[in-house]
């Protein structure tokens, strides 16, 4: 058989007009948790929720459903407000301020018709509502709905985790920057942490650990290792990566705090850097917060064309360097104070 009667043979098995969306969804059951300590209404949930063909786990509290989560996500939780133990509000509010479980979608099942219950409800993070008594067609209906959310996000998270592998797939072209990304993102993240910075902003500056040199896909081999030495064309070639990897991450609306440190992470405080040739207070404050992290880092770390510097040399090389102007001074001495305290509690 030919490839092309080989390719209609297999498009002919997929049904026409069934989204690639639709297909993944297909794959496995979509699982939906339920927290209620009411026997009467965890078993109608299960019931009515099983019969739509949702796997569907449920518990009497808020402990067992931490437990749960941290055994096998699920991808969607309906949950009780009023409980022994953690209320509704609590556990809503402790997955929410996870990243690693706040986007899956948390309802809260309230008998509370009250309007601060449910300001309550918002501020803890809750993506919607259910009022008691429940209506299985409104509980089908926002149930679907959540669940095509969850889908998109999942996509979504897919899409960046293809992109923090292709970082490091960069990263593997040079023998000499292994673990750099990781190193990066664990420092950059504790740094914004150190800092007080928001939620949003140390997300984004763990991915701009694995993503700022994306860019540098389209940099040719022979001039990515030779590292230094490089001629006046070759550099031009290598000073486009913060804009190449800005252009390959903008699609994706969830990377639009990262945008900047990709492409702002070679800016130096005395307008010498590029691509913009930003001045200090023009340079946005993540791309200057990743930068300090990924400065010592090469230091501290053996190139071809150098050896690692100890991490006092490290240290009065970058205080120097921020006094010459290349460097964001108070982040600079911010980011020591930070490694002095880490190396006290160990
Ligand atoms: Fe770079």
């Amino acid at each position: 058989m030919d490839s092309s009667r080989k390719l209609s043979t297999i498009y002919a098995r997929v049904p026409h007009g069934l989204a690639t969306s639709e297909l993944s969804l297909r794959r496995r059951s979509p699982r939906i948790l339920v927290v209620d300590d009411n026997p009467n209404t965890m078993s109608l949930m299960q019931e009515l929720l099983s019969s739509r063909g949702y796997d569907v786990v449920a518990l009497p509290d808020a402990a067992q459903a931490e437990a749960e989560i941290l055994r096998r996500a699920p991808d969607l939780v309906l949950s009780d407000v009023i409980m022994p133990g953690k209320s509704g509000y609590e556990l809503c509010r402790e997955l929410k301020e996870n990243p690693a479980t706040r986007l899956i979608p948390f309802v809260l099942i309230t008998g509370l018709t009250e309007r601060e219950d449910r300001v309550r409800g918002i501020e803890a993070g809750a993506d919607d509502f259910l009022s008691k008594p429940i209506f299985p067609e409104e509980l089908f209906a926002r149930v679907k709905s959540l669940l095509k959310l969850k889908e998109f996000t999942d996509e979504l998270e897919t899409a960046e985790s293809v992109l923090c592998t292709l970082g490091l797939s960069v990263e593997s072209r040079d023998p000499y920057t292994e673990g750099h990304c990781e190193r990066l993102a664990a420092n950059a993240t504790e740094l914004g942490r150190h800092l007080g910075m928001d939620q949003d902003s140390v997300l984004a500056l763990r991915r701009g650990g694995y993503l700022h040199d994306l860019g540098k896909i389209a940099v040719p081999d022979e001039i990515l290792k030779k590292g230094s030495n490089l001629g006046p064309e070759e550099w031009e070639i290598m000073k486009q990566h913060p804009v190449t990897g800005e252009n390959i991450c903008r699609p994706l609306k969830s990377l639009r705090l990262v945008l900047p440190i990709i492409r702002h992470h070679h800016e130096h405080s005395d307008g010498s850097g590029y691509p913009d040739g930003l001045r200090m207070s023009e340079i946005p404050l993540l791309p200057r917060v990743l930068q300090v992290v990924d400065v010592y880092d090469a230091l501290r770390t053996a190139r071809p064309y150098k050896p690692a510097l100890p991490h006092d040399q490290a240290a009065l090389t970058m205080h120097e360097e921020a006094r010459r102007g290349l460097w964001d001074h108070e982040l600079v001495g911010e980011f020591f104070n930070m490694l002095d305290q880490r190396r006290r509690v160990a």
